[in-house]
């Protein structure tokens, strides 16, 4: 069963990591996909790897106007958009009395209102288009609660699950189902950057903190990329379609714990 045929999806940040892994579900699913990252060239390497399934656009989410561009780029591509996935994002940690306001509005200019302004430009052209559509933000563990060292990225997250909840409810009107997903610790370059922050902060072997993390998981290990990938298909196909500004944790059972 193909549970995306004949569906155009628009995923950011997805050159790599997770939002290349949804991409690569979403193909195989039937989809066909637009990668947009701040990286173009990244993107683009990553686009060539799916064949003609996929095409790449430069977008940088924190700008309106690049945003704009990069939605009306996809819908030339793919003549509409059916899936928006809100992926892009950084990370950045620090105590909290170290925090640099340039450092705090640089992640709230991504993860926050890079994810409102994706949110926008593609609800915008699904409630002109007719027939709706599919949103899923990501989300984070970190949203759910503080960190110590993490506090501009948890309430970044925390902001986008607010804003799932409240663009849910106003969308659903136009067949717009808005959702989340928060996943908890999945490896890869961005926990290589996280682990890399520890090390030196708390005076650990690189890959300690990792490990540790892993550990703590009620699962038994880390998460991966493709533990996410189910969730991101089924939100987007039709099985979903009564779900509403929900976000759901996929994390091994660490929010729980
Ligand atoms: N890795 C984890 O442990 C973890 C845990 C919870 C949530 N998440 C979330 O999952 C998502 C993907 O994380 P990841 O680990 O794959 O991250 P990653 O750093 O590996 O990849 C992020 C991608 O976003 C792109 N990007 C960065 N800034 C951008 C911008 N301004 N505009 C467009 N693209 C931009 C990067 O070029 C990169 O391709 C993020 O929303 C992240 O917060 C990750």
């Amino acid at each position: 069963m193909n549970w995306l045929e004949g569906k155009c999806a628009l995923i950011t940040g997805a050159a790599r990591g997770i939002g290349f892994a949804f991409a690569q579900a979403y193909a195989r699913e039937g989809a066909r996909v637009v990668i947009a990252d701040i990286d173009k060239e990244a993107a683009q390497k990553a686009a060539e790897t799916l064949g003609s399934a996929a095409t790449a656009v430069a977008m940088d989410v924190s700008d309106q106007r690049s945003v704009t561009e990069g939605v009306d780029a996809a819908v030339d591509a793919m003549g509409r958009i059916d899936v928006l996935i809100n992926n892009a994002a950084i990370f950045s940690a620090a105590p909290i009395v170290d925090i640099e306001p340039a450092d705090f509005q640089r992640v709230f200019a991504i993860n926050v209102a890079g994810t409102l302004f994706a949110l926008q430009a593609v609800a915008r052209h699904m409630i002109a288009r007719g027939g709706g559509g599919k949103i899923i933000n990501i989300a984070s563990q970190a949203g759910r609660r503080g960190e110590p060292l993490v506090a501009v990225y948890c309430a970044s997250k925390a902001a986008v699950i607010s804003l799932t909840q409240s663009a849910g409810l106003d969308l659903i009107k136009h067949g717009i189902n808005v959702n989340a997903i928060s996943p908890g610790v999945v490896d890869g370059d961005h926990w290589d950057g996280v682990d890399a922050f520890f090390a030196k902060l708390e005076n650990k072997a690189p890959g300690q903190k990792k490990n540790e993390v892993g550990e703590g998981v009620p699962f038994g290990r880390m998460g991966t990329a493709d533990d996410l990938t189910g969730m991101a298909v089924f939100l987007a196909s039709d099985e979903a379609d009564y779900i509403v500004a929900q976000t759901y944790n996929v994390d091994g059972g660490q929010w729980m714990s």
